[in-house]
């Protein structure tokens, strides 16, 4: 019968099968199905693999080092960490139409991955984590095949260029089955059930112009917005938490003192396939505290705001 151990097993032999002495890369995210592939990989083939982290400047508070942590330090694969956030902040300096950022970042993602996988040389194959999802539609995530909502940003275009034969271990596979076979592999719960993050990062969490220091200070926002969850307990409940930057300023009291500060909105949704979403009904308590945490702890900001749109008419992502 199924089980996800067998799976592990018959998903290495038929890589090993398929690599033979070859050398593959694989692009690491930070996210469950790149980090589920790379383990799974590394089991299947040992330092034949290697992975290649394009650090865009557009993560989380700490999720770079964390990446370059766990899989460097803990798991021993030999892994690129390319800090390209200079570039890619240049590259978005002025833009803020959302779609033209998504563009921009996919198009760099894949310069920068493209360079960095010249310089290991001689790979004959690429490694992704493709979704039996991505398999059988060809735009997931967006409003079907003809109408594109959202340009989806990952490494489509790549193999193709390169001139790579592609290595798809989760082509079976539905998001939660990734999920077991990644703690089949041993990796950190935090990490097996961590939410959805979208490949063009804070960027289309930031509307209008992006700078490195609304990147700074939606980082402080967002890791007190999560910590709180995590301390309600709510976080495994929830299939997207984040924070938005708003580009608005607004006036508040703080002390004696008048600010003009910049607003955020919270977004926390429910899903189980990110198809369709509803807000999460955090409690008012909960809501008041986190609000306070964040004006008491982020300088910048005096305003919190909750966003209760569902998908649709909503999108998950505020671009
Ligand atoms: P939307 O905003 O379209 O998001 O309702 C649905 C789900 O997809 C994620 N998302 C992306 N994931 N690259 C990704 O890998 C992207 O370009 C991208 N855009 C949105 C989003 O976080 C949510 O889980």
């Amino acid at each position: 019968d199924w089980t996800m151990a067998a799976f592990k097993d018959r998903a290495i032999a038929q890589v090993r099968a398929q690599v033979g002495k070859g050398k593959v890369i694989c692009g690491l995210s930070g996210g469950v199905d790149s980090s589920v592939v790379a383990v799974l990989l590394h089991e299947a083939i040992g330092d034949q693999l290697q992975c290649v982290f394009v650090d865009h400047g557009l993560l989380r508070l700490d999720e770079g080092e964390q990446v370059v942590r766990l899989f460097r330090d803990h798991y021993n694969i030999p892994l690129v960490h390319a800090d390209a956030s200079e570039l890619f902040l240049k590259a978005l300096d002025g833009v803020t139409d959302p779609e033209t950022k998504r563009k921009t970042i996919g198009a760099l993602f894949i310069d920068v991955f493209e360079a960095e996988a010249k310089k290991i040389g001689g790979a004959q194959f690429l490694a992704q984590g493709t979704l039996y999802p991505d398999v059988i539609e060809s735009v997931s995530f967006t409003g079907g095949p003809s109408v594109t909502i959202k340009s989806h940003h990952n490494v489509g275009g790549l193999p193709a260029r390169m001139n790579m034969k592609l290595v798809e271990p989760l082509r079976e596979l539905f998001k939660d089955e990734v999920r077991d076979l990644g703690r089949e592999l041993g990796l950190p719960a935090d990490l097996v059930n961590r939410h959805p993050f979208p490949g063009p990062g804070l960027a289309i969490r930031i509307p209008g112009n992006i700078t490195k220091e609304k990147l700074d200070l939606l980082r402080q926002v967002d890791a007190v917005y999560l910590d709180e969850i995590r301390k309600a307990g709510l976080y495994d409940e929830i299939w997207q938490a984040f924070a938005v930057l708003l580009p608005v300023r607004t006036v508040g009291v703080m002390g004696d003192g008048r600010t003009y500060d910049q607003a955020c909105a919270l977004r926390a949704v429910t899903s189980t396939d990110g198809m369709t979403a509803d807000y999460y009904p955090f409690d008012h308590a909960f809501l008041g505290r986190v609000a306070n945490r964040i004006i008491n702890e982020v300088r910048g900001i005096n305003r919190v705001t909750y966003d209760i749109t569902s998908k649709p008419p909503g999108t998950i992502e505020w671009e």
